[in-house]
């Protein structure tokens, strides 16, 4: 199992600080959380939070795209330091020509899925992607609950990324903590993003981080 925060629920106040500690703590990567306004009913941050982060882990940093034209932005967040984009299935017309774009880069692609998209609209892309996002709560902010009706769909992108003949990350995002850790990765999920579970412990990332079974 691979952990990996979430800064949107970081203190922005002290972001490097944090990052360090989830470093330290054996976090295997550092999940960042763009939002434009419009794709989610929330704002978020830029490619300017993703270089400044990226100068103080070598960890590697994968941008959520939680954006209308995802297009628009790939140039700036691979130049930013993103080794990974993660882009919605939903609202992209040309996902194919989106991901190619983001290997074009030379970065790592990924498809993320809301929790009412089927597993099956991955039947086309999933042979060009290297991480599979499933969203676990509706996307746009940090510190919901869980949604339970997502576990089976894990199961069933576990599935499909056995078919390949490569390593396709399955990866869930939204209200995993100490709890619902352990139920997504008996579906199918070998990545944890983890938020508030991490960033908003009284007793600090580390504890945080043993709790969701790290170190
Ligand atoms: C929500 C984001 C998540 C979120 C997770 O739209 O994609 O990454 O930050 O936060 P928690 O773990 O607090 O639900
Ligand atoms: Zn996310």
């Amino acid at each position: 199992m691979r952990l990996a925060p979430s800064i949107l629920a970081g203190d922005f106040a002290r972001l490097g600080e944090q990052v360090a500690a989830a470093e330290q703590a054996g976090a295997d990567r550092i999940h960042v959380d763009v939002m434009d306004g419009h794709f989610v009913p929330n704002l978020s941050m830029g490619p300017a939070v993703v270089q400044s982060v990226r100068r103080v882990t070598r960890l590697p940093l994968e941008t959520h795209l939680m954006v209308s034209d995802p297009d628009a932005f790939l140039e700036a967040f691979a130049e930013a330091g993103s080794d990974s984009l993660l882009v919605h299935w939903e609202g992209n017309a040309n996902l194919h020509r989106t991901v190619q774009r983001i290997k074009a880069l030379g970065k790592r692609a990924g498809v993320a899925i809301n929790p009412a998209t089927p597993a099956s609209v991955l039947e086309e892309i999933l042979g060009d992607v290297e991480q599979v996002l499933v969203m676990t709560v509706n996307p746009g902010f940090g510190h919901q609950h869980f949604i339970h009706t997502t576990l089976p769909k894990i199961g069933r992108v576990r599935q499909m990324v056995e078919q390949l003949d490569r390593w396709c990350d399955v990866e869930v995002d939204g209200g995993i903590d100490a709890t619902t850790a352990p139920l997504v990765i008996d579906a199918g999920a070998n990545v944890l993003v983890a938020g508030s579970a991490i960033f908003n412990d009284a007793e600090g990332v580390a504890a945080a981080m043993k709790r969701l079974g790290r170190g």
